[in-house]
């Protein structure tokens, strides 16, 4: 293991926190989120699996740019094709016959898409698309399970009481939500159908759409999501499936086209455009064309780069066979990854689907947990690897580095197997703990 300095990601940062509220503008990104003083902050460049920091270190990231990154970073097929869009122009007064052709090729692949509209951001889609279910019913509640991004309507949960916490983060304060948005937005558990048909039995005559992402990284329960299919149907409710980060990665189509579960409406993002900013609403005819008579719109949602991107994505990722490729390549990780745990005596697994998985920790003491995770982003880092618990395959991850990573991990593991035996997880974190970041940045 060499040793890496970030010393001029660190200078940068210091210069970042007096500039920029948060430092980063995804929540995700930020370095107190990672292991601050030893993990990378900066960027210099990437390409196909791999990203280098300013300060010249190499790292195998497994983290894809946190989604958008599915055919590996500046993908050459679409980068070309984005280089002589902006050849040709990117915004104009009217607008390009490409953006037709993606809405064709949307409706090819995904099941529950009749009709398309566009936006730039996974979070600004959802908004999107439950403004649509409300234009469509009249009516203003919406009924959620999982992450929608940052706007009103969601964080309208918090108002009162804490609703978000096991959908998002603990604690978050809504700041700057409007008070009078509070009840239009509740939660429901992942799973449990008895929930939900409550909630519907007192609130349907006011519902307009249940929004939920239909899975992380383990696959539904048998018959969950036709469940919820068959009460949003029987209580006249629209159902939304915000596919933004699960798109494209189980299934070309979705989740939806996996199960064969079809919902009215869908949201798109992040991985649909290979790292240029592209987001997409999908749904039923009669519904979608509300859209039309109500006031939705943006400057930059005719965008022909993000097009242009998305179109050649969707395309590169039939004819590289993406999903068989996560799959594999899935399945080797998982494999591989569980075996190093179990070399070294840790009780760590990897879970979930083989193309979408996640690393767990089995850890008896609560306080141990977030050490735990702290010490693997810091040491994956320490020998190259960015690997958080959570994480994207893109196809550029292949055979070369998953060897490197198993044996890093293998490392790693080794160290925190050592530090929870000798209970002196402290002594060998070498940064601040990963921060549980709500509650200090609204204190
Ligand atoms: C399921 C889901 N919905 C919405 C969002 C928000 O997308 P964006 O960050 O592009 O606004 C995300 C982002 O991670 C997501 O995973």
């Amino acid at each position: 293991m060499s040793e890496r300095s970030i010393e001029r990601s660190m200078a940068i940062y210091a210069r970042a926190r007096h500039l920029i509220p948060g430092v980063t503008q995804l929540i995700s990104r930020r370095p107190t989120r990672a292991a601050l003083g030893v993990s990378p902050i900066y960027a210099e460049r990437a390409k196909g699996c791999r990203l280098w920091d300013v300060d010249g270190n190499e790292y195998v990231d497994w983290f894809s740019g946190v989604g958008p990154i599915i055919l590996g970073y500046a993908d050459d097929v679409v980068d070309q094709a984005v280089k002589e869009q902006i050849d040709r122009g990117t915004v104009f007064s009217i607008v390009q016959e490409s953006a037709v052709e993606l809405a064709e090729e949307l409706v090819r692949l995904i099941p529950s898409a009749e009709m398309v509209r566009y936006a730039k951001g996974g979070g600004e889609a959802c908004a999107v698309a439950v403004r649509i279910a409300r234009g469509y019913t009249g009516r203003d509640r919406v009924l959620f399970c999982g992450y929608h991004g940052w706007h009103d309507w969601y964080l309208a949960a918090n108002l009162g009481t804490e609703r978000l916490n096991d959908h998002l983060f603990n604690g978050i304060e809504p700041i700057g939500v409007p008070r009078a948005l509070e009840g239009t937005s509740m939660p429901f558990q992942y799973g449990d159908l008895n929930m939900l048909e409550d909630l519907l039995r007192q609130h349907a005559s006011e519902t307009a759409c249940i929004i939920m992402e239909p899975m992380r990284t383990e696959l539904p329960p048998a018959g969950y999501l036709e469940g919820v299919r068959e009460l949003a149907t029987r209580y006249g409710v629209v159902l939304i499936f915000d596919e933004v980060s699960s798109g494209f990665r189980i299934a070309l189509g979705g989740v939806q086209e996996f199960t064969g579960v079809t919902p009215d409406m869908s949201v798109f993002a992040k991985a649909i455009s290979n790292g240029y900013p592209m987001a997409a609403v999908v749904g039923r005819r009669d519904i979608m064309e509300t859209a039309g008579r109500m006031f939705i719109s943006s400057a930059y949602w005719d965008d022909s780069v993000g097009i242009t991107a998305a179109l050649v994505t969707l395309r590169e990722l039939e004819r590289r066979q993406a999903v068989a490729h996560f799959e594999r390549l899935g399945a080797a990780f998982k494999a591989q990854i569980n075996q190093a745990a179990q070399q070294v005596g840790l009780a760590a697994e990897c879970v979930g689907v083989a193309a979408h998985p996640g690393i767990r920790f089995l850890v008896d003491r609560p306080a141990d947990a977030k050490k735990v995770a702290t010490l693997f982003i810091q040491e994956n880092a320490k020998r190259g690897i960015i690997l958080s618990p959570g994480f994207f395959f893109n196809t550029a991850h292949d055979d070369e580095a998953l060897a490197l990573t198993v044996k890093a991990v293998t490392e790693t593991f080794a160290v925190i197997a050592d530090g929870l035996r000798r209970d002196c997880l402290d002594s060998l974190l070498e940064c601040q703990l990963q921060e549980e970041l709500f509650r200090r940045m609204v204190s």
